[in-house]
């Protein structure tokens, strides 16, 4: 059984492709066959898999763009960290498919195009793009569980009810199997009494059980591994302890994709 997931939020930051990344690390270390969908422009997550997209790479705008079942197939690479992590890289030419509401039925093609190409795997993750828009509906069209990635911070709780509002509206209309799967809180600082006020609202708001622990600490191992196109997992001691995290946090997901 594969289950798809749509990590999300409307800020650019937050830390989606930090989590993103963190869970394939962990699902590499435990054998889980993971594919990672770069589904943002600015393709961070392909690139710190290592790979180097350019005008001739197919990408996930390509299989958006083609409008037919399985269309993602020939765009899936291997990523650079090796087996069994593969990667459906996006280019810059995706944020043209943010404004293509003349398609037909515009939500439902990165679905279509993931038909069958998803088979293979137990863990699709979907690193959606900053936005509320229609690649974002494309993601939650296609996908079984929607993780929200926050900061402990005014600004990004302030946003959490616009995600879980399109969460909704994305149930209603696009895919009525979609489920919250909840939130995972990224870059908490040591000891900070704003942060631990922060989390008390967000707890408030969604619900004690819907916000996910452990917590992602903030810690510069995080940037270097990204910035060295290494997993954390690769990243030695001082990647060890966020490691740690991301074993829990797969853990987490695998439970609860389990029990749908
Ligand atoms: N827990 C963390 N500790 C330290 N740096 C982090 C952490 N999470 C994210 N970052 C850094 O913040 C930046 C933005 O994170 P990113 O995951 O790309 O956000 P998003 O995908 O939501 O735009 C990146 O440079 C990343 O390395
Ligand atoms: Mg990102």
């Amino acid at each position: 059984m594969t289950t798809t997931v749509a990590v999300l939020n409307q800020k650019g930051g937050v830390g989606k492709t930090t989590v993103a990344l963190g869970l394939a690390s962990a699902a590499q270390v435990a054998g889980v066959r993971t594919l990672v969908v770069d589904l943002d422009a600015q393709g961070s997550s392909s690139w710190a898999l290592g790979l180097e997209v350019d005008d001739d790479t197919l990408t996930v705008s390509d299989a958006i763009a083609a409008n037919r079942d399985g269309a993602a197939l020939d765009a899936v690479v291997e990523s650079g960290w090796g087996p069994p992590i593969d990667v459906l890289p996006a280019g810059r030419d995706l944020v043209e498919r943010d404004t293509d509401i003349r398609a037909v039925d515009p939500a439902h093609r990165l679905r279509r195009a993931l038909v069958g190409v998803t088979d293979p795997y137990e863990l699709v993750l979907i690193d959606c793009a900053p936005s509320l828009g229609l690649t974002t509906h494309n993601a939650l069209a296609a996908a079984d569980l929607a993780l929200l990635v926050v900061e402990p911070a005014a600004f990004s709780i302030r946003g959490v009810e616009a995600v879980t509002d399109t969460i909704d509206q994305a149930w209603s209309d696009l895919n009525d199997s979609l489920d919250i799967a909840g939130v995972v809180v990224n870059r908490v600082p040591p000891s900070s009494a704003e942060a631990d006020l922060q989390l008390e609202a967000l707890a408030r708001l969604l619900g004690r059980r819907a916000v996910w622990t452990p917590h992602v600490p903030q810690r510069v191992a995080v940037n270097e591994a990204m910035g060295a196109r290494e997993s954390i997992h690769a990243h030695g001691w001082r990647g060890a302890e966020v490691a740690d995290v991301f074993d829990q946090l797969l853990a987490k997901l695998r439970r609860t994709a389990n029990r749908r």
